[in-house]
């Protein structure tokens, strides 16, 4: 049996960062599974940027000032000490990545160049061009080579084994050979990434981000914080919801609608397109809605303008979106506006992190970051800027987190772990020679469209419940899903049926978190209830699930130095 001090789950920048960190100890054996090659990971889809106050644009700002510009874009829903956390060490992990060769772009002194974002009151983003996240993952793959992280690509997450509260090891799935393998492991730390999947095409998630980790936790007893916070990222391609940097709007970029008007002037007269994402999210949409957009139905949209930027401009500091929105929308934005509209970004909830400082669990061994994780910094809305930021500095605290934990943790026994691998075997064997059943794709399209059209943008208790019962319905057709592929290796329809499994078991907690958040408060936006409730919504929002039966519980949030007042921009 395969067996490792720490295993690390997932190779995107909250990955790689903990394999990294744990790595550093020459005495522990880690390892880093990874469902594709690493630097293919999500976080390369980050384009525009990543937070701290490294104060060179503007010399006033301050790690003080990231703090409450993050608290307040959370509308009050953050813990304020993880924030607090957080923001005072984010220049000091800007500098370790400019030493492990990140590509940073520089100012007219060289220092480290820094555009302004959403939500911020200083231009403390820091960028490489608009391909961030991309140079991120390849800078930090390279430092994992060289620190001897094993890495097993084409490993695809099944579940983890944990009996009578101890954490035993993993089960993963060879995707080449098609073998389950379970792997023992004193530590692990799940980084497998958001599940904006649950909305399929109406996301700027890649497609793989389907909650794999945050499921397999879900399913050991570890409670799912605040999911019904989903992120819409104002600038997705109309046809496609692929990402348009926020950098856009950052670097000089507008909206406007079928008026021509710049229309963000009603909604955020200061801060106008860099006004917070769920703000100008909600005013996409309005002006949609009440007739001022481009198009119909699916096919609405406004326009982003760039041209008055320059050819020269673009193609320095945003070369990428120009190719994504020829390629995807057949739009030469230097010429031309690009049609736009709202899109499944990022998902605030996730994996419940009890200690900020070592992103613990209430299971002793596993350890969570980056997207799937909720610490919680971001609240009820992310900045733009903040989850690279999130990824690299909790992916650090995670992998020595969990290399104190291998430390100190002997391996536990491997009973549960041996017969969660059989169990795995037969269903994989029962997927492969199953010849009928409904269609698995069928159930992922009728998810993503009663996610969107019932639990989007704007909420209601009427069509979420009708969610929820849609949810329930699909989950029992699963029970019969049919995949279509017999084959032992590469057999990605096997994988593909575990995602969808993974996705609907999200959708759901989604759903019952957002009912039973009877207020609207940064993303979670409620025409039957449109005012913030702190007197009875103050609180996190927690979900277990036991057996086929979901819990919903409470969390106080901590507020240490900001108390909540009305968000206006
Ligand atoms: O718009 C963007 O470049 C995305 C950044 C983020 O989500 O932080």
């Amino acid at each position: 049996m395969l067996s490792y001090d720490v295993v690390v789950v997932g190779a995107g920048g909250a990955g790689m960062m903990a394999a990294l960190s744990a790595s550093e100890d020459k005495d522990l054996r880690v390892a880093c599974l990874s469902k594709i090659f690493p630097t293919r990971s999500h976080t390369g889809a980050a384009q525009g940027g990543i937070n701290a106050a490294m104060a060179y644009r503007d010399s006033s700002d301050s790690p003080e000032q990231h703090f409450r510009d993050t608290v307040k874009g959370s509308d009050f829903l953050a813990d304020q000490d993880a924030v607090e956390f957080f923001t005072s060490k984010m220049p000091e992990i800007i500098s370790e990545l400019d030493y492990y060769g990140v590509p940073f772009s520089r100012d007219e002194n060289g220092r480290i160049a820094q555009r302004p974002f959403g939500g911020a009151s200083s231009p403390r983003t820091c960028y490489s061009a608009d391909k961030t996240g991309h140079v991120i993952l390849h800078a930090l793959y390279e430092q994992c080579l060289k620190n001897k992280v094993k890495f097993y690509n084409d490993w695809y997450l099944l579940s983890l084994a944990v009996e009578d509260g101890k954490f035993e090891g993993l089960v993963a799935i060879d995707i080449r050979s098609g073998e389950i393998h379970p792997i023992q492991a004193k530590a692990v730390v799940i980084a497998t990434g958001g599940f904006g999947r649950i909305y399929w095409s109406r996301t700027t998630n890649a497609i793989n981000m389907t909650g794999d980790g945050t499921a397999a936790c879900l399913e050991v007893g570890i409670p799912i914080k605040d999911p019904e916070f989903v992120q819409f990222h104002p600038t997705g391609l109309a046809s496609t919801g692929v990402l348009l940097s926020e950098a856009c709007r950052g670097e000089g970029g507008y909206l406007l609608n079928k008026h021509g008007e710049r229309f963000m002037a009603r909604y955020a007269p200061e801060k106008m397109e860099l006004g917070p994402r769920d703000l100008v999210s909600r005013a996409i949409e309005t002006e949609i809605k009440e007739g001022r957009g481009f198009g119909e139905g699916m096919g609405s949209y406004v326009l982003m303008d760039l041209r008055h930027l320059g050819e020269k401009k673009i193609m320095e500091r945003l070369p990428q979106v120009r190719e994504l929105a020829m390629d995807f929308e057949g739009v030469d934005l230097v010429n031309e506006p690009v049609p736009i509209r709202p899109s499944c970004h990022y998902m605030m909830g996730g994996i419940h992190v009890s200690d900020y400082r070592t992103c613990s669990t209430p299971i002793e061994g596993i350890h969570a970051a980056g997207e799937c994780a909720c610490v919680s910094i971001h609240g009820a809305n992310r900045l733009g800027g903040n989850s690279v930021a999130d990824v690299v500095l909790f992916g650090k605290y995670a992998g020595i987190g969990a290399m104190e934990t291998a430390k100190k943790r002997a391996f536990s026994g491997t009973k549960k772990l041996e017969n969660e691998a059989k169990q795995w075997i037969e269903k994989f064997k029962h997927i492969r020679n199953k010849k009928t059943g409904i269609n698995m794709f069928s159930i992922r399209d009728r998810l993503a469209e009663t996610m969107w059209n019932n639990v989007g943008i704007f909420r209601t208790e009427h069509e979420m419940v009708e969610a929820l019962k849609t949810v329930d319905q699909l989950l029992e057709e699963y029970k019969d899903a049919y995949a279509g592929d017999p084959s032992q290796t590469y057999n990605m329809a096997f994988i593909n049926y575990v995602e969808i499994g993974n996705l609907l078991k999200l959708a759901k907690a989604v759903t019952i978190g957002a009912i039973n958040r009877k207020e609207s408060r940064g993303s979670h936006s409620r025409a039957d209830y449109p005012k913030r409730n702190d007197a009875e919504f103050l609180k996190h929002t927690m979900i277990y699930k036991e057996g086929d039966h979901y819990r919903l519980d409470y969390l106080p949030v901590t507020i240490t130095k900001y108390q909540p007042e009305e968000r206006k921009y």
